[in-house]
């Protein structure tokens, strides 16, 4: 620390002992953890804001808060510092979905906590649910207040109840919080539209063109569709509004240090109502310089290391995802690099991961998967990415030029080529996804569309021939048991234990319509979700989905060798198609082969790391005697440890 931090370090600890009358335990516990943890506060706070000024109210807010948390969450705080890699444990399951779409409401989850807990999700992340504009809300990720809920979720209070509930079946919480923007309806811009000037500095507001069209050069647009530029104009504060996503999300200055205390100020709130982990919503977009595309500036990751520090040391509990849907450059640095190693998001979104099973499976060939993979660095062995194959955003082909070059492949190429194959335009492709925002210049764009509709479940329905529907399940579910075998946190996207297919719904409804993102956000259909966990109809799409979702889960779970404190090593097979992630754990070394082609693989045993002899393969839960080796079906995989 330099020499200034550290009297601003010693002033807040002095000021810190000051604010307790009585040394209960904890009170104890928060004077030690800044301690221990407080220069990994002072430090990127010096760096972006005057730390002199901005200290002392952290420390006041930090004292207030910790006195309204509550026995049950302090207690929850000793266990979470005792078991620091809770989340980075094999038996550590996400689930994800919309409040409304699987049970309505916080009072209709309370009665399907046994659904996720039976199925054996252990982590639960509810979508946006703090209150949000009205009309279309970008599916809530435009905020008006981070200190209610959806009105017809149910209360603030209600959400306390919640979380102790999930707690007490062993199932954390995970809520999004969206920093990036709030709705333009949120209260700090109600006021910058009065003509507040303490609140027009909480955005980036410009009364003309001229800076707007220096940053522009750089900019890209990420909704070029519905949203396109970077800025919109507002006659109320007569000014151009910086507007990364929709028009109506506003974009927050984070070179503010009252932007900052108020966000402290907001997850303290949610930490207290028993929120264990926040998604930081388009993280990669909260520092803007001129001259760069404004994502991932090593500014992001100073504040998100104040955010967590802060978080820390009020609500160790908590942590952090990242959500930086960034390549394999820019990704690390969210789970800290270099003197940042461990001390900024605990989770992040393995993107690369999955675009890259979907290039294999579409191509049939795991050459860029492996090439891309070898691209990441080491992550901290205290983090853990969260593992995907679908969420609830369509999916950029995020192929790197040069990664496909060195394989032989165009970057460009490859891209259309995907877009192509997942929209069903490519020849011999049984894919159903829809384009999502096309990019003029380049004819680029994403895709959107369930996962059980992209790995052709729905068109081998249609076609009602049981060859084809065995085909494209085993193909939907080779993507999972990458998911689930690669380490970290394997997040199940709401639906797809019971392999739900598109949903056109979404186009009757004028908040949703121009969004085709909706078409991969159903309702749960509890009759056919009830249906499957109980088993019925064993031959129907859902329960042998739903059967196959719960191997992996119970094989994850009793598989040591998947803590995320251990990294995965890819390799591809020499038989194209076949990919293999190695885990050489202590525990025991567990070898996963996956077959990503439409054809029979040959897996000699040469390529298996050392595995001979006797094995156990751990998902179909059987044994064999592994000689020169084997076949693998198409898209067929094993999980293999030595017996
Ligand atoms: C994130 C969300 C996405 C939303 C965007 C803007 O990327 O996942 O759904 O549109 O942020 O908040």
């Amino acid at each position: 620390m330099s020499e200034s931090a550290e009297k601003i370090y010693a002033a807040a600890a002095e000021q810190l002992r000051k604010s307790f009358a009585k040394p209960s335990r904890s009170n104890l516990d928060l004077i030690d953890r800044f301690a221990r943890w407080g220069e990994d506060l002072i430090n990127p706070i010096s760096e972006l804001y005057d730390a002199e000024m901005l200290v002392p109210q952290l420390i006041e807010l930090m004292v207030a808060r910790h006195k309204e948390r509550d026995e049950k969450l302090q207690q929850r705080d000793r266990a979470r510092i005792l078991e620091p890699d809770w989340f980075q444990k094999p038996d550590c399951i996400g689930y994800v979905a919309y409040l409304d779409l699987f049970s309505k409401d916080l009072a209709g989850l309370n009665e399907k906590i046994s659904y996720v807990k039976a199925l054996g999700a252990t982590y639960m992340h509810l979508l946006p649910i703090l209150e949000p504009r009205p009309g279309n809300s970008d599916g809530g990720y435009a905020v008006k207040s981070y200190r209610a809920l959806r009105a017809d979720f149910g209360t603030m209070q209600d959400l306390r109840n919640t979380a102790d509930k999930l707690h007490e079946a062993g199932i954390s919480l995970t809520l999004d919080l969206v920093l990036n923007h709030v709705a333009f309806e949120h209260e700090w811009a109600q006021k910058a539209k009065a003509g507040d000037k303490k609140y027009r500095d909480y955005f980036y507001i410009y009364p003309d063109r001229e800076i707007p069209d220096q940053f522009e050069q750089t900019l890209p647009e990420v909704f070029p569709d519905f949203a396109p530029g970077n800025f919109t104009w507002d006659d109320e504060v007569n000014g151009w509004v910086w507007t990364t996503f929709n028009a109506f999300q506003w974009d927050v200055n984070w070179s503010n240090p009252n932007v900052f205390a108020e966000y402290c100020d907001v997850i303290a709130n949610l930490a207290n109502h028993g929120v264990d982990c926040l998604r930081l919503d388009a993280i990669a977009f909260t520092w803007k310089r001129m001259g760069t595309n404004c994502q991932n500036l090593p500014e992001v990751h100073a504040l998100t290391q104040a955010l967590r520090t802060f978080s820390r040391i009020l609500s160790p509990a908590l942590i952090f995802k990242a959500e930086a849907i960034v390549g394999p450059a820019q990704v690390g640095a969210y789970l800290g690099e270099g003197e940042r190693a461990g001390k900024v998001s605990d989770l992040a979104y393995h993107n690369s991961l999955m675009v890259q099973i979907w290039s294999a499976i579409a191509a049939g060939d795991t050459g860029l998967l492996e090439l891309a993979m070898s691209r990441f660095q080491a992550i901290p062995n205290s983090t853990a990415w969260g593992t995907y194959l679908r969420c609830h955003d369509d999916i950029g082909w995020a192929i790197d030029d040069s990664d496909a070059h060195r394989v032989g492949l165009n970057g460009h190429e490859h891209r259309m080529f995907l877009a192509d194959y997942y929209t069903g335009k490519f020849f011999g492709s049984d894919a159903r996804g829809v384009d999502f925002q096309v990019e003029a210049h380049s004819g680029e764009r994403r895709t959107s569309g369930s996962g059980a509709s992209l790995a052709g479940i729905e068109a081998a329905i249609e076609d009602k021939d049981p060859d084809h529907l065995r085909l494209a399940i085993n193909r939907f579910m080779i993507g999972y048991a990458m998911v689930f075998g690669f380490g970290g946190i394997p997040l199940l996207y709401m639906g797809d234990e019971i392999g739900l297919l598109n949903d056109h719904s979404y186009e009757a409804d004028p908040s949703k319509a121009e969004d085709n993102r909706w078409i991969h956000r159903p309702a749960m259909p509890w009759k056919v979700a009830d249906a499957a966990a109980a088993g019925k109809d064993p031959d129907s799409v859902a329960t042998q989905i739903r059967r196959r979702v719960s191997s992996l889960i119970s094989a994850r779970k009793g598989l040591q060798s998947l803590h995320a404190g251990v990294a995965t090593k890819v390799r591809a097979g020499h038989g194209q198609g076949v990919a293999i992630f190695e885990r050489l754990h202590p525990a025991g070394n567990l070898i996963q082969v996956y077959n990503l082609s439409n054809q029979p693989r040959w897996v000699a045993t040469d390529e298996l790391s050392g595995l001979w002899g006797r094995v156990h393969e751990h998902v179909f839960d059987f044994d064999f005697e592994l000689n020169d080796g084997f076949t693998l079906a198409p898209y067929e995989s094993r999980w293999l440890t030595k017996n």
